[in-house]
């Protein structure tokens, strides 16, 4: 039997740090809200492009590995931030690596993109069509943000990690999935803008709406992720006392209380990051992930639970069982370029481009987007 072992980690942070109180410079909002009700106190903000963040956690994760790039048979970005539609971004890390054999996929299903993109590493590898394998979650949600909107605009930030998964023999890496998309809630979670469907009208990248039912997204997240973590878990014949290590999305440190609740799982078994870095939509689990890993808190053998959910609404909890090795075989030297600005002035920059009054898209576009029902 080949499984797919996880042999490499690596992330990359942008260094600079917007704070719940840059966030009240410019909007009505408190760090007593925001941390009372998400956990969050601060989040990262890129001054680079999604495709370079990506790249950097990549060598960083195949440096872990001890493995070349020439070797990469595949490299999955996972996450809904590209820099273009086409090439697609994927292609552009693979250029930046120096992967010429790899095949390349963008995928997106929104937060659990780097979770799906395991789930479909993993296949791959084990069905035989590849050997190697890069998978990464990014996200520059920065760029996209409606920073007029108070319900979103407290809650994301940017960031990128990846893992790199190799054949193996050993019973090791994911080891059991469940997918899932409680699609007839799809419009809870919109962003309105980016796309072909605005194709033609007087907007500009960056001017979006987001559509944001926040308490349905909170209890539909909870169920989805507790009802998807007991089906792994029964599926591969595990307790959730033999669950070493949950490693959540981090949408909000509720959520992540109540599935840890729900699992039976105490919290000083789950890593949280959202204090630090909020919601990175695909990036949160990998980033998450290395944290662990480098904190030592992932034991040789582990056992490590992945719940996360996301736009769609995509869901899914995935079951890891980490190999021998938890720390690097090597490290790469890649940096991202020095970072001149504050993360406050780098939010300045898109809230400039934007109109809070309503003048494009604001304008254009009051009424979501009819959703047209094909066949039945
Ligand atoms: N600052 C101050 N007040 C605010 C803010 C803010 N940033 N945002 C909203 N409010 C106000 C609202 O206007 C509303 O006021 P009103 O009651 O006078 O109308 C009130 O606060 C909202 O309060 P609640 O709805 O009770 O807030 P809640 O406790 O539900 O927290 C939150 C809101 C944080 C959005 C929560 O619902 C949540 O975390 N939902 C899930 C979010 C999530 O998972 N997002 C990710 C989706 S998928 C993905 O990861 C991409």
């Amino acid at each position: 039997m080949t499984y797919a072992a996880i042999t490499g980690w690596g992330a990359c942070m942008p260094p600079a740090i917007l704070t719940n109180h840059d966030l009240a410079t410019f909007l009505d909002t408190t760090d007593e809200w925001i941390t009372s009700r998400t956990g969050m106190h601060e989040r990262r903000i890129s001054h680079v492009t999604a495709t370079e963040l990506a790249a950097v956690a990549g060598a960083r994760a195949l440096a872990c590995a001890g493995l070349a790039a020439g070797d990469v048979d595949l490299i999955i970005y996972g996450g809904t931030s590209n820099d273009e539609l086409c090439p697609n971004s994927a292609s552009g890390v693979q250029v930046m690596l120096g992967a010429p054999r790899a095949a390349s996929i963008d995928l997106n299903t929104a937060c659990t993109s780097f979770c799906y993109g395991l789930a479909t590493a993993t296949a791959m590898i084990r069905t035989g069509i590849v050997r190697n394998a890069l998978v990464i979650g990014v996200e520059l949600i920065s760029r996209y943000m409606d920073w007029s909107n108070r319900n979103v605009a407290v809650l994301f930030g940017d960031g990128a990690a990846a893992v790199v998964l190799q054949s193996s023999d050993r019973e090791e890496g994911m080891i059991g999935a469940v997918l899932g998309c409680d699609a007839g809630a799809r419009q809870t979670l919109r962003v309105r803008g980016v796309g072909c469907a605005y194709a033609g009208l007087d907007i500009s990248f960056g001017d979006t709406i987001w559509d944001f039912d926040g308490p349905a997204i909170f209890k539909r997240a909870v169920q989805a992720m507790s009802e998807a973590s007991t089906r792994v878990l029964r599926a591969a014949g595990l307790t959730a006392d033999q669950v070493d290590l949950v490693v959540p999305h981090q949408a909000n440190l509720r959520i992540i209380e109540s599935v840890a609740k729900y699992a039976g799982i105490p919290m000083d078994r789950v890593i949280v990051t959202v204090h630090k870095y909020g919601n990175m939509s695909a990036a949160t689990v990998p980033v998450a992930l290395v944290e662990a890993l480098e904190a030592r808190r992932v034991k040789p053998g582990g056992v490590i639970l992945i719940p996360a959910f996301g736009g769609g609404l995509t869901y899914c909890s995935l079951l890891v069982r980490w190999g021998e090795r938890v720390t690097p075989l090597g490290q790469s030297d890649a940096e991202l370029a020095r970072c001149t600005q504050t993360a406050l002035e780098l939010v300045n920059q898109v809230r400039a481009n934007q109109d809070p009054h309503g003048r494009s898209l604001k304008g254009l576009m009051t009424p979501v987007l009819a959703e047209m029902r094909v066949g039945r």
